[in-house]
């Protein structure tokens, strides 16, 4: 079983509200079909979560009535951008079924305090695929906050402990340093959690509400801990994934088991 990771930046236009990569996406559901592989999948929120988490500063939990309103609005882009990717996957053929964490998720400042499991494992056993996603939660601290889809992948890896977690960001992999600002940056190829420790120090800090890569480099640290490989690929070229999924060789950073 492999648990796979759509990030925000990859399917959805991370600048502008609401903008949904739709053809890559059915290209994606394509590459996913045709590998056979079991999985579940989990995508980030993007533009569809992001802005509006930010404006009403969600992950801080609650402040005022006025995030309420946010909290909402910001749930229903969520789910709606679920919708979309769920579409795109069944009509591929994919037996998706969503599994939005509001509903069996709760955290405890910031920190996964329950999940429901059970019902991703019943779903598996009957051979669909869940597909869940970075959304608004309710926060025993806090009020709420916000579930990343990274800590759902952790949590997920912890528990079911997959032959491999793949990561389709908007980057060919991880890169030495900064590849968006720096060119000498260079792609790493295969790495281990250890040389990641050196290197979150260097990457750009810069973080969204979820922690941008710093906070991504993280979770896969914990990942190759469990003993799982991490592989972090471009989002945006589907025939890499297609052949990761099926074991074959492609560009990407693949983050070996500890
Ligand atoms: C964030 O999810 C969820 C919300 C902002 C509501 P992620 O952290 O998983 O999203 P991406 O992959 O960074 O876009």
């Amino acid at each position: 079983m492999i648990i796979l990771k759509l990030g925000g930046s990859a399917i959805t236009n991370k600048a502008k509200i609401k903008t949904f990569k739709n053809k890559l996406m059915d290209s994606l559901s394509e590459s996913i079909k045709k590998s056979g592989k079991q999985m579940i999948i989990v995508h980030g929120a993007g533009s569809f979560g992001h802005i509006l988490a930010k404006k009403y500063e969600l992950n801080d939990g609650y402040k005022n009535n006025g995030q309420i309103k946010g909290f909402s609005e910001t749930h229903e882009m969520v789910q709606s951008l679920n919708t979309l990717v769920l579409k795109s996957l069944v009509k591929y053929g994919i037996p998706a079924v969503s599994v939005p964490p509001h509903s069996i998720v709760k955290l405890d400042n910031h920190k996964l305090l329950k999940i429901d499991f059970k019902l991703f494992k019943d779903y598996l056993e009957k051979q669909f695929i869940p597909v869940t996603f970075g959304d608004v939660v309710l926060d025993k601290k806090l009020g709420f906050s916000i579930c990343s889809g990274d800590l759902l992948v952790e949590a997920l890896a912890k528990y079911f402990k997959p032959e491999k977690v793949i990561f389709a960001i908007d980057e060919d992999g991880l890169y030495t340093s900064n590849p968006k600002i720096d060119n000498k940056a260079k792609l790493i190829g295969k790495t281990t959690f250890k040389k990641l420790e050196e290197l979150s120090t260097i990457l750009d800090k810069h973080a969204d509400v979820t922690g941008g890569m710093s906070g991504k480099i993280n979770t896969i640290k914990i990942i190759s801990k469990l003993g799982i490989e991490s592989v972090l690929l471009n989002g945006n070229k589907p025939e890499r994934l297609y052949k990761i999924l099926v074991g074959k060789e492609a560009k990407s950073t693949i983050v070996v088991g500890d």
